[in-house]
């Protein structure tokens, strides 16, 4: 009975063990093996072990009952949301960070592509000399952003907001398909999240301009001070793209902070059908991705982009602590052969955004990088993309299919429509829940204009024109076979 961790046990091993698990969860010609076997829970539900078992038997209920028990998010037919697996490479740097540098601080190789890869992401999505941070999601980054946006509005009027709180009201503007994110964001940055002012949309789901600028021009008469305009580089619902250019000049006529949440769509700029829509970019003050989403990067790695990392600091700065005093020479960080780690701190990312302890994430996308380069991915984006034309395309030839919103990107929302007289929003439902049942195709749904629709975002890495073809033909039978039921029920 092990009372201390295994730290000297074979980890080339058990990796390798854990290794072997994951492979055969993956193998996707038995999608058989995600359907949830009856007993995992009980195995799993045991009182807390006051002894231990050991590191063998841990990995092996980790390779037995849970790897296989995970979740179809992974898998290539999963379309739901716009949420992906871990690709290997990802999966492989996020280890090795885990072990050979736990922080991203200090001087060392994982700290240096920390800053590397940042400059790498920002010239592959047209970013030009923007820095950024790294945080856990688009979440964090849009906070991160808006905390810019706070500290440059407020010292413009002389007032500290970061370390004196906000002394006035403020509004931001986002349209009605911002991610509620950024309402979350003004809550937490103490602007409260009524600041967040929604501008309705055209019907292809994009911020009406027509709309922002009355809407400033009826704040700034009220006295409330604008802080931020948010725009989406892809929105969360069906892909769409803001007017950004526009947007942008607005954004500069009246001295208001704009900022671009590309956290699904900032890679749509590689697929040329699509990258004009993107000019306006180099109008943001900030910018955020989520290389955890088309990129294959393992959960919890996002960007923020800022034009002035400096008011990141002003805005996010921590308090000086005596532990952190005489540990680290950092008087001259212009040596190039630093002969220790414990030189440098290296970039102090600790204090651009939320975050003290935080895992090394550039390396992750350093690796996802280097492995494909930037024509691998615009070739990977160009091919999600196609898919969600091909479904257009099908469901407007198809007598049965109808597409709800045309895709800009990666999502296509289409239904299934019968000539029989049925309530479409609950025939789709039932088709969806079906359709998830069988574990194989696995879009989500939205509304689009009060319609349910089914609702496709190819991002995985492992999703193919396969997984298309394969969705098209499920709907379609499972159609037929709900439209049969609902004639014999006539009958
Ligand atoms: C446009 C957009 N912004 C922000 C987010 C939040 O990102 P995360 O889930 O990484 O926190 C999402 C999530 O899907 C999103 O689509």
């Amino acid at each position: 009975m092990p009372a201390e961790h295994a730290e000297n046990s074979n980890l080339q091993t058990l990796l390798s063990q854990i290794g072997a698990g994951l492979d055969q969860f993956l193998n996707f010609d038995h999608p058989d093996a995600l359907h949830p076997s009856a007993s995992w829970r009980e195995v799993l539900d045991t009182p807390l072990p006051q002894h231990g078992v050991g590191i063998e038997e841990v990995t092996q209920e980790l390779i037995t009952q849970i790897i296989p028990n995970g979740s179809p998010v992974p898998k290539p037919g999963f379309t739901s949301f716009i949420t992906t697996g871990s690709t290997t490479v990802a999966t492989l740097a996020s280890t090795a960070a885990s072990i050979a540098s736990p922080q991203r601080y200090m001087h060392t190789a994982f700290n240096f592509l920390e800053e590397l890869s940042l400059q790498w992401l920002a010239e592959m999505c047209g970013l030009g000399n923007m820095r950024g941070i790294y945080s856990s999601g688009g979440s964090v980054a849009n906070l991160v952003a808006l905390g810019g946006a706070r500290q440059s509005a407020f010292e413009k009027i002389g007032h500290d907001p970061a370390a004196d709180g906000v002394n006035r009201p403020v509004s931001v503007y986002a349209s009605q398909e911002c991610h509620h994110t950024i309402q979350r964001s003004g809550g937490v940055l103490g602007i409260g999240r009524r600041a967040i002012k929604i501008i309705d949309c055209d019907n292809k789901g994009r911020m009406r301009v027509d709309l922002l600028q009355n809407a400033i021009l009826e704040d700034k008469a009220a006295g409330i001070l604008p802080m931020a305009i948010v725009a989406n580089a892809g929105t969360t619902n069906t892909g769409a793209i803001d007017p950004l250019q526009r947007i942008g000049e607005i954004a500069k006529e009246h001295s208001i902070w704009f900022h671009i949440d590309g956290a699904y769509g900032l890679p749509g700029i590689l697929d040329s059908q699509v990258s004009h829509l993107y000019r306006g970019l180099e109008l943001a003050d900030s910018v955020i991705i989520d290389p955890h989403k088309w990129l294959g990067a393992s959960v919890g790695v996002a960007a923020t982009f800022v034009r002035d990392r400096q008011l990141l600091y002003r805005s996010f700065t921590q308090e000086p602590a005596d532990y952190l005093e005489g540990s680290v020479e950092q008087e001259d960080n212009s040596r190039s052969v630093i002969e220790h780690s414990l030189d440098d701190f290296g970039i102090p990312y600790y204090d651009f955004g939320v975050e003290l302890s935080s895992p090394c994430r550039g390396v992750v996308v350093w690796a996802l990088l280097k492995e494909i380069g930037v024509e691998g991915m615009r070739k990977r984006v160009r091919r999600h993309n196609d898919m969600a034309r091909y479904i257009s395309k099908f469901a407007n030839e198809h007598p049965n299919l109808e597409v709800l919103s045309e895709p800009t990107l990666s999502i296509c929302c289409f239904r299934y429509v019968t000539s029989n007289s049925v309530d479409l929003d609950r025939f789709n439902q039932t088709l969806h829940r079906r359709l998830v049942r069988e574990n194989q195709y696995m879009p989500s749904t939205t509304r689009i204009n009060g319609d349910l629709a089914l609702r496709p975002c190819f991002i995985g890495a492992r999703t193919n024109q396969a997984q298309v073809t394969g969705l098209l033909n499920s709907v379609l039978r499972i159609g037929r076979e709900l439209e049969d039921t609902v004639n014999t029920t006539l009958k």
